[in-house]
């Protein structure tokens, strides 16, 4: 008798992109942003002292919460803060799942929602999108959570948001709209968190804010969803340091906003030298561009890239093999690979 769980010796754990730690490479494979963190990050740092870190973290973030909830014009009760929006989209599987009911998201989107689900026990409802990643509205009727990714990836495609909302407002359980890459997007869902009583908003520290390693993520909701999900953490779910650097980050808005826009002006001017080669490029909404070459395929020019230490991504897959994403880096390592590709086969 094996002392693991069943699903755990069965499920097939998370794989997260390749971290490489030799220089000379430009890494375009786990959508992190190039340009860094605020200064105020750097500063907080400078002049935390280490005796706080005897002490126990706020257990409820409260200074974060308080201003995440100015920021979205909500209450702090409506907002609750993870260790990573991965830790709270683990929390919302154990929070609002019937042991014998599903969890349902589109195919494809984030792979790690298919594990949460097998870490839990309960069956998965992948949904097929439209014609080319675009939206279809989703039939599902045994799903007590819905995870719904927009702007999606790995696709970069924004869906609409009116036909987001009367997806939420028909669905019976709860709706977790994973706006990961919001921060990138003419527009965003929160104020369907903020009217809908089922409707969870998730946004994450990692991205927009260049803080993918202190892990950290927030989501916007009802008070009584929140509650649930704070009833379940861990005590000390978020770290200090992690507490005060993502404050620090969040209220330089205007860092922000710079690294973003140059992010999303670089986005538009690949993908318009892609297009110009006559390869597929599926209209962004984040930090990434998912890309159909032709002449050689996705792996084939994975590897290619490869070759010329640039990493990108490539998922294997009947829905994503013959695809490939590429994070929108520098403008420096973006006219690199532009270089590269120009004299690469159209
Ligand atoms: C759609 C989506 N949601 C959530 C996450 C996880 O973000 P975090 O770093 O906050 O755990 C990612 C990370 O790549 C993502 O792509």
């Amino acid at each position: 008798m094996s002392p693991i769980r069943r699903n755990v010796r069965e499920m097939s754990a998370y794989i997260p992109g390749e971290q490489i730690h030799e220089p000379g490479w430009i890494k375009l494979n786990t959508n992190e942003n190039p340009y860094g963190p605020s200064p105020a990050v750097a500063e907080f740092l400078r002049t935390f002292d280490p005796q706080t870190l005897r002490r126990y973290p706020d257990p409820d973030c409260s200074t974060l919460r308080r201003s995440i909830s100015e920021r979205h014009n909500c209450r702090p009760n409506q907002v609750f803060v993870g260790n990573g929006s991965d830790e709270i989209l683990a929390l919302c599987t154990r929070a609002f799942v019937e042991d014998n009911r599903t969890i349902a998201f589109f195919e494809p989107s984030y792979s790690l929602y298919a594990v949460l689900a097998a870490i839990r026990a309960v069956a998965i409802r992948p949904v097929s999108l439209g014609p080319d990643f675009s939206w279809r509205d989703p039939v599902v009727d045994d799903a007590d959570l819905f995870f719904l990714t927009s702007p999606n990836a790995p696709t970069g495609m924004a869906y609409p948001r009116d036909r987001i909302e009367v997806f939420c407002r028909n669905f019976p359980g709860v709706v977790v709209v994973d706006e990961a890459y919001a921060d990138f997007a003419d527009t965003n869902c929160m104020d369907l968190a903020l009217q809908l009583p089922n409707v969870l908003v998730l946004r994450t520290f990692s991205k927009a804010y260049a803080l993918a390693a202190i892990r950290c993520g927030y989501v916007i909701g009802a008070p009584e969803l929140i509650a649930a999900l704070f009833s379940i953490k861990d005590s000390y779910n978020v770290n200090a340091l992690t507490q005060g650097v993502a404050l620090a980050a969040f209220e330089d808005r205007d860092h922000t906003r710079r690294a973003t826009e140059r992010i999303r002006h670089d986005r538009e001017r690949l993908a318009e030298f892609l297009r110009g080669k006559g390869w597929t490029v599926y209209p962004s909404q984040t930090n990434f561009l998912w890309i159909k070459p032709c002449q050689l395929t996705a792996k084939q020019l994975f590897t290619a890239l490869r070759e010329k230490r640039i990493l990108t991504r490539w998922f294997a897959g009947p829905a994503t093999g013959d695809y490939l994403r590429i994070t929108i880096g520098t403008e420096t390592e973006i006219n690199r690979l532009i270089e590269i590709l120009s004299v690469m086969p159209h």
